[in-house]
C-alpha cells in the first residue's frame, strides 16, 4: 500500500492545479451520467455544543479508469483561533478487484483543492462567456485562499479581490499574502458590502447560523454568481428568492444547509434551478449560462467522488516521480480455509 503524507501530497500536486479542474470537470459529467455511487456521507458530532464534527464520504467513480474509497474528514473550528488548520483529513483508495486498500493519503490539501476546483468550474460555468473583473471573499481562511488559485485559471481577466472576515485582521493578513503570492489583481480589505459588490462572491465561512441575508444589500451587480461553499450562512429567503444550482440535489437538502431549511420552510425542493453536471455538460461560450435574471447561486454539499478524482491524480503523480512510502501488512492476508486446499477452488 502507498502512504503519501502531507508534504507527499503537497509536492505531487504542484503544478497540477489545471489537470485537478479537469479531474473535477469529468467527476461532474461522470456524476451526471449516472457513472458514480455516493451515498450520503455520516456525520459523527462529539458531545458538547463545540460545532465540531467529523463527516465520512464513501464513493466510487467510474468511466475509464474507475476508482473507490472513503474521506474521512475532521472539522474542527477551535482549531484555528490556536493557529492551527480547522480540517484535517484521510483518504483510503481500494482494490476494485479485492477490495482491499492501495493507498492512504493525508487529505486536508485534497480536499480544499476539490472544493476551490469545483467553485471555480461552477463560477466559470455560470457566468458563461461574461468576463468576470471582480470577485469578492467572504471568510478568509483555507479554502477561500485555494479559492483564489482556481478563479484565476478560470478568470485570467480578473483584476480586483476584494477580502471580508467577521475577525479583525485575518483580510488583511490573506490579501498580503495573496499579494506576495500572486501578484497581478489588486487585493484590498473590504467590508461585507464591499465583498458583496463583486461578480463572483466566495462565501466559505465557519459560521452556520444563515446570518447572511441578500436582501439587505441591494445594489449588487446583475448576473452576480455566489459561490456559498459554506452551505449554512445564507437565509433561507435569500435562497428562495435566488436561481440555485447545486451539485447533488439529495445530498445537498439534508443536514440543515441553507437549501435544506428552504425546503422545510417552502415545503418544496423546486427552487433547485440545475445541477453543475447539466450545466457542464452544455456546448461553452455565448449563451451558456444560465437564462434568468434572478441572482446564481452554487452550493455545493462537496461529493466523495471529487476527492477520489483528485487522489488519483495525486496517486498517478507520486508513481511517475517515485513520492510516498510503500508499506506491507495492509491486506488481511491468506484466507484460512481455501488458501489451504488444493487448487484453490472454494
Ligand atoms: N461545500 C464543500 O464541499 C466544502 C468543502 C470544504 C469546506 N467547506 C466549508 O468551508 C468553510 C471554510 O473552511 P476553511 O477551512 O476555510 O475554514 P477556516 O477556519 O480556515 O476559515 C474560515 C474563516 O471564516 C471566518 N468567518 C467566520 N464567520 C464569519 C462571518 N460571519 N463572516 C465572515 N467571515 C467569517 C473566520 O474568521 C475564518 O477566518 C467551512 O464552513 C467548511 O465547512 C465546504
Amino acid at each position: 500500500m502507498r502512504i503519501l503524507g502531507r508534504e507527499d501530497v503537497a509536492a505531487a500536486l504542484r503544478g497540477l492545479d489545471a489537470t485537478v479542474l479537469d479531474a473535477v470537470r469529468a467527476a461532474y459529467l461522470l456524476h451526471g451520467q449516472g457513472h458514480s455511487e455516493v451515498p450520503f456521507s455520516g456525520f459523527l458530532r462529539p458531545p458538547g455544543d463545540s460545532g465540531s464534527r467529523v463527516i465520512s464520504l464513501p464513493a466510487y467513480l467510474g468511466g475509464p479508469e474507475p476508482v473507490m474509497g472513503l474521506k474521512w474528514i475532521s472539522s474542527f473550528p477551535d482549531n484555528v483561533g490556536r493557529g492551527l488548520q480547522r480540517a484535517s483529513s484521510v483518504q483510503i483508495l481500494n482494490d476494485l478487484d479485492t477490495g482491499y486498500p492501495t493507498a492512504v493519503l493525508e487529505a486536508s490539501r485534497i480536499s480544499a483543492s476539490r472544493t476551490a476546483a469545483s467553485a471555480a468550474l461552477a463560477g466559470r460555468a455560470l457566468h458563461g462567456d461574461r468576463p468576470v473583473h471582480t470577485v469578492g471573499l467572504i471568510g478568509c481562511g483555507t479554502i477561500n485562499r485555494r479559492v483564489l488559485d482556481f478563479l484565476a485559471l478560470t478568470h485570467p481577466e480578473l483584476r480586483t479581490v476584494v477580502l471580508q472576515d467577521a475577525v479583525p485582521g485575518r483580510a488583511e493578513v490573506l490579501a498580503a499574502r495573496l499579494a506576495a503570492e500572486r501578484p497581478g489583481p489588486r487585493y484590498t480589505a473590504g467590508d461585507l458590502g464591499a465583498a458583496l459588490g463583486a461578480d463572483t462572491v466566495s462565501v466559505a465561512t465557519t459560521d452556520s447560523t444563515y446570518w447572511l441575508d441578500l436582501a439587505a444589500h441591494p445594489g449588487r451587480p446583475r448576473h452576480q454568481v455566489i459561490l456559498h461553499l459554506s452551505l449554512r450562512d445564507l437565509t433561507p429567503a435569500s435562497v428562495l428568492g435566488a436561481y440555485n444550482v447545486v451539485d447533488d440535489t439529495d445530498h445537498v437538502l439534508r443536514e440543515q444547509t441553507s437549501l435544506h431549511r428552504a425546503e422545510q420552510q417552502a415545503g418544496h425542493r423546486d427552487f433547485v434551478a440545475a445541477e453543475l453536471a447539466g450545466i457542464l455538460a452544455a456546448p461553452a461560450g455565448p449563451g451558456a449560462a444560465p437564462d434568468t435574471d434572478r441572482l446564481v447561486v452554487f452550493s455545493p454539499f462537496g461529493l466523495g467522488i471529487l476527492d477520489l478524482a483528485v487522489a488519483r491524480v495525486i496517486v498517478e503523480a507520486a508513481a511517475r516521480e517515485g513520492i510516498g512510502t510503500e508499506a506491507g501488512g495492509f491486506d488481511p492476508g491468506p484466507h484460512p480455509v481455501t488458501a489451504a486446499m488444493a487448487g484453490g477452488a472454494a
